[in-house]
């Protein structure tokens, strides 16, 4: 008896809903054309041009780049990737309708690239011209019940993007079923009006159509409900309410506590909707004395800038990957992100929420004026108030975002009346959104300051150029600047050019003053990892942190870019094959560079670090020559040539010896531009051996050494597993003997392969070719080495190491089961295998 009763109560709630809301991913089952007679079966997210093959025909280019000052055109290649993005594709696939429907059906594309014309069953049921932002279909008119065509056309024009832009349908589509009554989730919205003590007061708003009440309730992780409310529907549909929470648990990059918010739409006592949204309580605010303020307390924001794709999975979105840029950059002891230069997936911003990252979230690179011909200046008058709407209303939910940004280096930041448009998007910002600040990022000070636009932000971000800073804030009302862009400075994983000399590699531009016609004939395609290479508008990290540290007037700053990204290889825009940038702290494969611990030395507070550069294999008096085929970095000996010595680390003061040789103790110092954060040793001559650091505090306590050795003969391919359940972080040699994944077809694993000696230490000029075979419960599906001019396509299973190694990516199946890899090099007849659990 007691049983059956649990059971019909259990019940209850369901059997009285008119009609329960229905959302399905739609990702399996799609159907996919280039040109509409060959067919091939995907799943989405998809991005149809990250296959390859790199061609420099897809996206050459003779032009003028206004933003990097060059006054000519000239022939780029590589530009936006080198991949076949342009053209029109199509999708199609069945969507089922339940005999039970009778209400309202829509679909939800969080992005689509581009210019996305949506049909059902042959009539067109929506458009949206912007490829990076979510938009809806009601789809109500078009269906009928059982089986229906779903078509999705797609179009990407030439000369659109400055950079890789993917292609397809390559982030999520989700049909959502209601009953007529429903809630309009976008019209949800949760904001935390104050904090006192422990004590929050929160406000939520709901849409509803139809129903007579809603009910709200906010649930904490253990499931308590902490508050609640009930408030009458008036004619509007709009409730809005405020509660009070007590012992609120604030959300923060270091405590991201989040809740549920629960809204049910009631009919006469009964629920006949209900959505669920995690929302966190945290406050955001900017003002002259306090800077950047989360939850009352100031800090400076340690962010990096972001493009969309996930380097050899394209822009295709992942969560397993989007999980792993965000724990690279929070141990590297960032605190945001900048959703360079458009919207971010709603997949991004859960992660953000979840793991602690702070968002800036972005949405255009140009307004009515064009930096390429094709982009979205052709549909900013028409488009861009409808285009801030979705991005505010999809994210305000969000407790990463903290601020929003209307444009990147918009070319009317001049334009006095431009600044109509700087105040109606931020307007626009405040009206949907009263919680959050707006900023832009602006390239051109000086216009940006006579102009009014940099005025009128609520931060006044600047991109670069930071010996103008002081000059543009005695011009700024708020008071304070962020350094909305920063740094540029650009290396090459495992690089090291001789001699070392810091430059900003105009020599590589046809269109500088300071262009060397020689340089581009016997250039390599990389960048020295030494970090001393910028570009001519840009900088070094060392210049932004005297900005940062001496001016408490300077709110942050955001990095140009935590990771490499396709396309714009900038210094190398004019050299070919070269197909992604050079910007990156890590490389496009998520491995760290130098500059990842460079920034870990001085953003991550909580742990100290250790790390010497360059690596110390530059010949033995067996091995002098390096090895045949060896690409940049394969090294040529340097026995008893000078080879510079740097240290990051968080110490102040450090000693280095060679082969037990003292090479001096030094210390920081802070007139001298690169040795204020850095630790350098100029004159040391190579010898191979050991190279090793001991680190002092500033009571000149030694307090950790860390040793470089040269690197015998290649031994053994070693695999280091990551998995978004790992406990460890996936940068090198830390991998999970135990690593999982999930069994649901869509979960991936990195394993990063680096070749070592007998000892286990990486042979740094290693540029073996590997081919990769999966079996079990997974499949192979990319794998990417970093180097920017390699032209070996990420889905094709076989590629070089470059400077010692690589990453392997494998998807899991749907079934369980263990997924194994194995790692071979013919010609060495080495092979190593890694076994994943799929669970
Ligand atoms: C900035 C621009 C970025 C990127 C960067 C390269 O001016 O905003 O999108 O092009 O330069 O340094």
């Amino acid at each position: 008896m007691k049983a059956k009763l649990l059971t019909l109560c259990l019940l209850c709630p369901l059997a009285a809903q008119a009609q329960p809301r229905h959302e399905q991913t739609l990702g399996d089952g799609w159907q996919f054309s280039r040109d509409g007679q060959s067919w091939q079966a995907v799943s989405v997210p998809h991005d149809w041009a990250i296959s390859g093959p790199f061609d420099k025909k897809w996206d050459l280019q003779t032009v003028r780049i206004e933003q990097n000052g060059e006054k000519q055109a000239s022939e780029k290649s590589g530009r936006s990737g080198a991949l076949p993005w342009i053209g029109k594709g199509r999708y199609k696939r069945t969507i089922t309708i339940p005999s039970s429907f009778a209400g309202h059906a829509e679909l939800v594309f969080d992005g689509a690239m581009a210019e996305p014309t949506v049909s059902v069953n042959g009539q067109q049921a929506g458009y949206w011209a912007y490829g990076y932002n979510t938009f809806r279909v009601d789809i109500t008119p078009y269906i009928n019940i059982g089986d229906n065509t779903l078509e999705v056309s797609l179009q990407n024009l030439e000369e659109s993007s400055r950079w890789y832009p993917g292609a397809g349908l390559y982030r999520p589509v989700t049909l959502v079923l209601t009953g007529k009554e429903h809630l309009d989730r976008w019209g949800t919205y949760f904001r935390t009006l104050s904090i006192d003590g422990s004590t929050a007061e929160v406000e939520v708003t709901a849409k509803a159509l139809g129903g007579d009440a809603v009910e709200m309730s906010l649930i904490d992780g253990n499931g308590h409900i902490v508050a609640a409310a009930h408030n009458d529907i008036d004619k509007s549909g709009q409730v809005c309410t405020t509660m009070e929470v007590a012992d609120a648990r604030l959300w923060s990059p270091e405590a991201p506590s989040r809740y549920r918010l629960r809204i049910q739409l009631m009919e006469g006592g009964r629920t006949i909707d209900e959505i669920t949204e995690m929302v966190g309580i945290r406050t955001v605010s900017v003002s002259r004395d306090g800077g950047f303020r989360l939850n009352g307390v100031t800090r400076k924001l340690r962010g990096v800038c972001l493009h969309h794709d996930l380097g050899p999975l394209g822009a295709a979105v992942n969560k397993a990957a989007l999980i792993r840029q965000i724990k690279i950059l929070k141990e590297m002891g960032c605190d945001a992100i900048r959703t360079a230069h458009n919207m971010p997936s709603q997949l991004q911003m859960q992660v953000c929420d979840s793991l602690g990252m702070m968002v800036m979230a972005e949405s255009f690179d140009m307004w009515i004026y064009p930096k390429c011909k094709n982009g979205y200046a052709r549909f900013f008058k028409e488009w861009s108030d409808r285009d801030i709407e979705n991005l505010v209303l999809a994210h305000r939910n969000h407790p990463s975002i903290v601020m929003w940004s209307i444009g990147n280096e918009i070319p009317e930041q001049g334009d006095k009346k431009a600044v109509d448009i700087v105040n109606r998007l931020q307007g626009l910002c405040h009206q949907l959104d009263p919680s959050r600040p707006v900023t832009q990022g602006m390239d051109r000070a000086e216009q940006a300051l006579s102009s009014g636009f940099a005025q009128a932000m609520d931060v006044p971000g600047f991109n670069y150029r930071v010996h103008k800073y002081k000059k543009n804030l005695e011009q700024l009302p708020q008071g304070f600047l962020l350094g909305s862009e920063t740094a540029s400075t650009v290396s090459s994983r495992g690089v090291y050019k001789f001699p070392v000399v810091p430059n900003d590699n105009s020599k590589f531009s046809s269109w500088a003053p300071t262009y060397d016609p020689t340089a581009l004939k016997t250039a390599d395609g990389q960048c020295s990892s030494y970090d001393v290479e910028w570009c001519s508008w840009s900088n070094l990290p060392d210049d932004d942190w005297r900005w940062q540290d001496d001016y408490p007037w300077v709110i942050g700053e955001f990095v140009w870019t935590g990771f490499d990204y396709l396309g714009e290889p900038t210094p190398y825009d004019e050299y070919w094959p070269s197909r992604s940038s050079y910007f990156g702290i890590c490389d496009l494969a998520g491995l760290p560079k130098d500059r990842y611990w460079l920034y870990r030395s001085h953003w991550n507070k909580e742990q100290h670090t250790i790390h010497l550069l360059p690596h110390w294999t530059w010949g033995t008096a067996k091995q002098s020559k390096g090895r045949k085929g060896a690409k940049a970095g394969g090294a040529a000996s340097r026995i008893g040539q000078v080879t510079p010595v740097y240290c990051y680390t968080d110490y102040p003061e450090a000693e280095l010896f060679v082969n037990g040789k003292s090479q001096g103790r030094i210390r920081k110092n802070a007139t001298e531009r690169l040795d204020r954060y850095r630790l350098r040793w100029n004159e040391v001559t190579y010898e191979p051996g050991e190279l090793r650091v001991v680190v002092y505090d500033d009571h000149g306590k030694a307090c950790g050494q860390q040793a470089l050795k040269t690197a015998g003969e290649p031994a053994t391919l070693q695999l280091d597993v990551w998995t978004q359940q790992s406990p460890q972080l996936p940068l090198p040699f830390c991998g999970d003997t135990k690593a999982a994944l999930h069994a649901d077809g869509e979960d991936l694993a990195f394993i990063t392969v680096s070749m070592v000696d007998a000892d286990g230490t990486l042979v740094p000029t290693a540029q073996d070719q590997l081919t990769f075979e999966v079996e079990g419960a997974g499949t192979y599906r990319a794998a990417c080495n970093g180097d920017a001019t390699s032209l070996e396509p990420f889905t094709e299973p076989t590629m070089r190491l470059f400077n010692g190694q690589l990453v392997v990516v494998v998807q899991a199946a749907r079934q369980q089961g263990t997924l194994i890899l194995t790692v071979n090099d013919a010609e060495r007849q080495m092979k190593s295998c890694a076994a994943i659990a799929v669970k």
